[in-house]
Parts: structure tokens; C-alpha cells; sequence
């Protein structure tokens, strides 16, 4: 094997700054745990002229693909420039020149990832996206490698850093919702535009890859149920609170049985006993249940440069290696199990359900009449008195009920001449713990 290998990269802003510097500084340390250097020969860039935050020999910098992809000394293309249509054509020029691809593009891997594992399989290249969910934690090879002997039953993750930080303004500092989002962008956890952010879609992205690695079966970004955070309001939080709730932004993968899943992204008042309450600010988090390891959790920064970029040198590590070995090709995810989704009625979880109600005798005998018919229990109630329109406010968390019994109650409440107003209502998560 060379004494040197190669590297292209296609992208240098937040993440491809990240990984120049941790090549040019960790230099020494990734000769010794690979028997060779590691140099970046070519970067792809827009703009040639940019000021870059990263001092880098700008004789290296390109804006013409081929530089990168049809340059035989490379054997490393690492993508991160982000984008979908043109981030897939260059990976598949890659492929067709027996490149090993790196990237951490979530958006692209949920939409076409088993096109391009099997695209590398075809040409016997490696297709690693450790940075893909959750920044700088080892994740994806920590499911894929680590938990291989288990079968896992139950994701959940806080794997957006955006939301978390401000969900976590909102709820300790009561800071505003739009105030809270401008911090986030300013801060730079925030993606340009912040829509797939708080909307939840970024999320959801992170759980399709979260999920086809639990479950081994090809889940789609359409299987996944999504509700952002841009709706909330304080005074939900401040309900969560006195119920010893945090409000979180929760992506659940959950294994009913052997073939039926529920993917889903939505905000959760989960308990504080619950671990992924006590995770605040931009970090992420993914707690993990697995028959034989039982529960366990993976924590750390989801974001940013150089947490990013270790993720991403940890894959072009594992390709070099691989190159070393003679055993480049094998793919991340092997699907094993046709996809089946889990039915509303087979989905359990507890609920909260703040409702405005006329202020006169007999209201509440008739919204818990309501549920006691639907065979649903009121695990907590509190009541606000009346308001200057007559109208009082009450919360009630349940007992576990399936999600269509949730819903069909609500559609009931909401016919009940009592019920003004069905304000919010949100999944419960942790309190048995
Ligand atoms: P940036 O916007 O900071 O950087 C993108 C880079 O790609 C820039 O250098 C840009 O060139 C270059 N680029 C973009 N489009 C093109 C194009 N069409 N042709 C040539 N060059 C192009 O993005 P990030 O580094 O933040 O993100 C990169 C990827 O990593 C994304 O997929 C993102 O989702 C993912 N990611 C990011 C994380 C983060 O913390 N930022 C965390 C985890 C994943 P120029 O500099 O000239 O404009
Ligand atoms: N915008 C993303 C987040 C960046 O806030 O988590 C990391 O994927």
C-alpha cells in the first residue's frame, strides 16, 4: 500500500474545514493507527475566492468536479457540501471510479440510501455516513457494529441540536419561541433555512437512518410521522413543568414485534426520571433498548465543526483500513425484514390534553364520563379557575391508551357542547421509569 493516501473532498465549510484541520493536526496519530499519511489533494469548493475560517493551501481548491472525482491518486471522496441532486451525481461518478465515498449528508442518505449502498456494492467501494445523525457521537457503528449480537427494540432520540436549544430556552429561561430560534441561528446550529429544523424534517431524515440500521428493513421518510416545535406554547411549558415534565423533540423507532415499526418525530413531555430529560441545549442524545444490552444511551455534541469532522475521519479510517485489508464493499445496513408499520390502535403511549371548558357545573362530570366510556384513565388533573371569558382551563394527563383511542376520544370531546376548545395535546413519555 502507498505511503500516502489521498483524499478528495467535495465541500469546505463548517464540515470540510473540520476534517482539513483534524487531518493536518492528528497527521502523526492517523500514521500510526494506519501504517500510511493521509493528505487532501483536491477540495471542490463554489467559490474560489471566498475567505475560508480554515487556512488551506488554495492551490488545492477547485470548482471543477473532476479535479476530485476522476483523479486517480485519490481514493477517498468525502462529501460534504451538502444538497441532494448534485451531491448524489458526483457520489455516483465516485462509485464509477472505484472511489470510496464519506459523507455526512442526512438528507441525502434518508431519501437514497439503499441506492447508493448498492451502487457501492457494485463496484466494491465503501459508503459511510457516521456524521450523518448526531454529529460527533460514534453512533451508527455503535448500532451497527457494537449491538450486532442484539436486537433492538426501541430508539428514541434527541437528534436535533436546533430544537433541543431552544426548547431548552423556552423551558428554563421562558425565553420566546422566535427569540430562542434566533440564538440558534446566530449560534450556527440552525440550518440556513431553519424550516426542516423546527418543522421536525431533519429529525426525521436522522431517524430513517436510525431506523433501517435498528431494524434492518428499508424505511422511508414517508413512514415517518412528523410534527415540529413551532407551534408550542409557553404555556404548555410551564404546565410540564409543574407536572415534572420537560418538552422535548423526540424521534421515536419503535419494534412492536419482529416486523412492525413506528417511526415518528414529534415534541414529547417527557418525565425528568426519564435520561434524555437531563440532555439540554444543542446537545443530542439517543437512548437505545436492546433485548440483551438493555437500555443504553449515546450522548455528545450533534453539531458543528470539529465534532462533526471526527465522526467523518472515523469512517475514512474504517475505509482505509478496509483498502488495507482487501474488504472494501461491505455495506452499513444489510435489510433483512420486510417493512410493516405498526397500526394506530397497536401504538401505546400516555397523553396530555389541555382543553379550555365552559366554567359551569357538570363540565368536568362530563369530559371524564367521556373518557371512562372510551376506557381511558386520568392519571393527573389540574384545573385553572375561570378566566374573564367564563372559561376554565384543565389538563389531564392519561393512563397508556392506544393512539386511535386517543384520538376518537378527542374527536368526541371536542363534539361536547362543554369543551370550547381543544388547546394542545402532546405524548407523555417516561413516567413509568
Ligand atoms: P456549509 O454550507 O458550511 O459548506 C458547504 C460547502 O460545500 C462549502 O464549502 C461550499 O462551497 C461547498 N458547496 C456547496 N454546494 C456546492 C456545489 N454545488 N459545488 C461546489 N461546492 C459546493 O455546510 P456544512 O459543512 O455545514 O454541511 C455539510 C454537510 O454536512 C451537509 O450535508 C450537512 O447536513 C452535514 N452536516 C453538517 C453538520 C454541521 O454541524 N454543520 C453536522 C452534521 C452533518 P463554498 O465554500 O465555496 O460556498
Ligand atoms: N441543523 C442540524 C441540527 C445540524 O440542529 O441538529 C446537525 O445535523
Amino acid at each position: 500500500m502507498e505511503k500516502e493516501v489521498s483524499i478528495g473532498l467535495l465541500g469546505l465549510g463548517v464540515v470540510g474545514s473540520g476534517v482539513a484541520q483534524l487531518i493536518e493536526n492528528y497527521q502523526d496519530d492517523l500514521k500510526h493507527q494506519l501504517g500510511c499519511g493521509v493528505r487532501v489533494k483536491s477540495v471542490l469548493v463554489r467559490n474560489l475566492e471566498k475567505a475560508r475560517s480554515y487556512d488551506i493551501d488554495h492551490s488545492i481548491l477547485t470548482t471543477n468536479c473532476d479535479d476530485v472525482l476522476n483523479d486517480p491518486d485519490i481514493n477517498v471522496v468525502v462529501e460534504v457540501m451538502g444538497g441532494i441532486e448534485e451531491a448524489r451525481k458526483y457520489i455516483l461518478q465516485a462509485f464509477q471510479a472505484k472511489k470510496h465515498v464519506i459523507t455526512a449528508n442526512k438528507d441525502l442518505i434518508a431519501l437514497y440510501g439503499p441506492e447508493l449502498e448498492a451502487a457501492a456494492n457494485e463496484n466494491e467501494c465503501d459508503l459511510f455516513y457516521e456524521a450523518s445523525v448526531g454529529g460527533g457521537i460514534p453512533l451508527l457503528r455503535g448500532l451497527s457494529d457494537g449491538l450486532v449480537s442484539d436486537r433492538i427494540q426501541q430508539v428514541m432520540g434527541i437528534v436535533n441540536g436546533t430544537t433541543n436549544y431552544i426548547l431548552t430556552k423556552m423551558d428554563v429561561d421562558g425565553t420566546s419561541y422566535e427569540d430562542a430560534l434566533k440564538e440558534a441561528q446566530e449560534l450556527g446550529f440552525a440550518e440556513a433555512d431553519p424550516t426542516a429544523d423546527v418543522e421536525g424534517l431533519d429529525a426525521a431524515r436522522k431517524m430513517v437512518i436510525l431506523a433501517r440500521l435498528s431494524f434492518l428493513t428499508n424505511v422511508e421518510l414517508d413512514d415517518v410521522e412528523v410534527e415540529g416545535i413551532s407551534n408550542l406554547s409557553l404555556t404548555d411549558l410551564q404546565y410540564g413543568k409543574q407536572l415534572d415534565y420537560s418538552m422535548k423533540l423526540i424521534g421515536f423507532a419503535n419494534r412492536t414485534n419482529d416486523h412492525h415499526i413506528e417511526v415518528s418525530v414529534q415534541p414529547t413531555f417527557l418525565s425528568n426520571k426519564h435520561p434524555l430529560a437531563s440532555v439540554t441545549d444543542e446537545y443530542n442524545a439517543v437512548y437505545i433498548n436492546g433485548e440483551a444490552v438493555g437500555e443504553t444511551m449515546f450522548y455528545g455534541p450533534g453539531a458543528g465543526s470539529l465534532p462533526t469532522a471526527t465522526a467523518v475521519m472515523s469512517d475514512v479510517v474504517e475505509a482505509i483500513k478496509n483498502m488495507r485489508l482487501g474488504v472494501n464493499g461491505k455495506k452499513f445496513v444489510k435489510p433483512r425484514f420486510q417493512k410493516e408499520l405498526t397500526p394506530m390502535d397497536q401504538r401505546y403511549s400516555q397523553f396530555y390534553l389541555r382543553l379550555h371548558v365552559k366554567d359551569e357545573v357538570g363540565a368536568f362530570a362530563l369530559i371524564s364520563e367521556l373518557f371512562h366510556q372510551m376506557g381511558i384513565s386520568f392519571e393527573r388533573i389540574l384545573q385553572k379557575p375561570s378566566n374573564k371569558d367564563e372559561l376554565a382551563e384543565i389538563v389531564v394527563v392519561t393512563h397508556e391508551t392506544s393512539l386511535a383511542k386517543f384520538k376518537d376520544s378527542l374527536a368526541k370531546l371536542r363534539e361536547l357542547y362543554v369543551v370550547e376548545n381543544v388547546e394542545s395535546f402532546f405524548r407523555v413519555e417516561g413516567d413509568a421509569k
